[in-house]
């Protein structure tokens, strides 16, 4: 039974791939650690390895309308391509998620170069978004063959995020269900954790969430679906502007939020507010943490319990204009759970964004 060890990367199809990882470099903290384009004998595309603790983007842009990035950006805007996963065996796993039902992208393949060889393949997911499989315990380059890794970084503002937590999908109306099944069935995967509409509701609008996990719980995909509710659920404004299910949110993981958020806030980075009254029922909510309440204040950080220990987590604006893919920091201090005593918080906080949008609608 092939495996999947861990999170490999991000794959981002954007606009302006050079412009983007100067943002994400000053504003995220990655360093450039390798670029593949027409200087290193790519001649159809752009692509930038940004990285950061274990976390790698990879942002790429099409150098003419063949490219298949081309129309993916027209119908999507910026937004993650690739959910990429390392796994131990990339033909097996093709084989097995293939015969449990995936549609094929790319058919295992072995990409080689200098420094040895790698094995990719890619199946369909939710929307366009994909995930490719990589192995690479034959090749000791950088990345993938066709890339140059760049000397030093001396423009990136390292904010030490250090890994992935998870990787949240938003998919249309009534098909949560079905996604998670698609995750059971085609990847092994079983469900993790879940609210439905009756948590997760604010005066206007609802959703439901599932999260699934690889049988080792490394990786873990939360699914989220729009629910009925007064107004326009936010789900739905993401679906509308991505114009597909998609990535919502790739949550990174940090030993020190407060340092961390210190840093991003520092760099630029947009996060959305939090009143102040949130803070002033803390304490009572979540019992007694080691940080100082004031400072989680200041910066923005929401907190909540789960029967295992904390989590301290914060949320940014969208990373680009269509108000879809968006970031989120979190500690875990024990809490294995997704905020769910947070989520009424932030979703009056999202939403007093979307109103100044236009699309907090009937
Ligand atoms: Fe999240």
């Amino acid at each position: 039974m092939p495996k999947i060890l861990d999170y490999d990367h991000l794959e981002f199809f954007v606009g302006n791939a050079k412009q983007a990882a100067y943002y994400y470099r000053m504003a995220f903290g990655f360093r450039l650690t390798a670029v593949a384009g027409l200087e290193t004998g790519v001649r159809d595309r752009a692509s930038y390895l940004l990285e950061q603790g274990t976390i790698r983007f990879v942002l790429t842009t099409p150098l003419g309308p063949e490219h298949p990035a081309a129309d993916h950006h027209k119908l999507h805007g910026d937004g993650v391509r690739s959910v990429a996963l390392l796994v131990d065996d990339v033909p097996g796993m093709y084989r097995q998620t293939t015969a449990n039902g995936a549609k094929g992208i790319q058919e295992p393949t072995e990409l080689t170069g200098p420094d040895g060889s790698v094995q990719i393949a890619s199946v369909a997911t939710y929307g366009d978004t994909i995930h490719t499989f990589i192995d690479r315990s034959k090749y000791t380059g950088i990345f993938l063959p066709g890339y140059q890794p760049v000397e030093k970084d001396t423009l990136s503002r390292p904010a030490n995020l250090q890994l992935v937590d998870h990787v949240v999908g938003n998919v249309e109306w009534h098909s949560m269900e079905k996604w998670v099944e698609y995750y059971e069935r085609v990847f092994g995967f079983h469900k993790f954790w879940s609210v439905d509409d009756k948590q997760l509701y604010t005066e206007y609008s609802a959703l439901r969430s599932t999260v699934v996990a690889d049988p080792t719980e490394r990786v873990k995909f939360p699914i989220n679906e729009p629910a009925k509710a007064k107004r326009k659920s936010q789900i739905e404004e993401y679906v509308d502007y991505y114009r597909s299910a998609g990535v919502q949110h790739v949550a990174m993981h940090t030993e020190n939020i407060i340092e961390t958020v210190t840093k991003l806030r520092e760099n630029g980075v947009e996060f959305l507010r939090i009143p102040s009254s949130y803070y002033e029922t803390l304490e009572q909510r979540v019992g007694k943490i080691d940080e100082d309440v004031k400072t989680l204040a200041r910066l923005g950080v929401l907190v909540d319990r789960d029967e295992y220990g904390y989590l301290l987590q914060l949320f940014t604006k969208p990373v680009e204009d269509r108000p879809t893919l968006f970031l989120e920091v979190i500690q875990r201090k024990g809490g294995r759970s997704f905020g769910l005593g947070n989520f009424k918080a932030l979703f009056e906080a999202i939403e007093r964004d979307q109103a100044a949008r236009g699309n907090l609608t009937e």
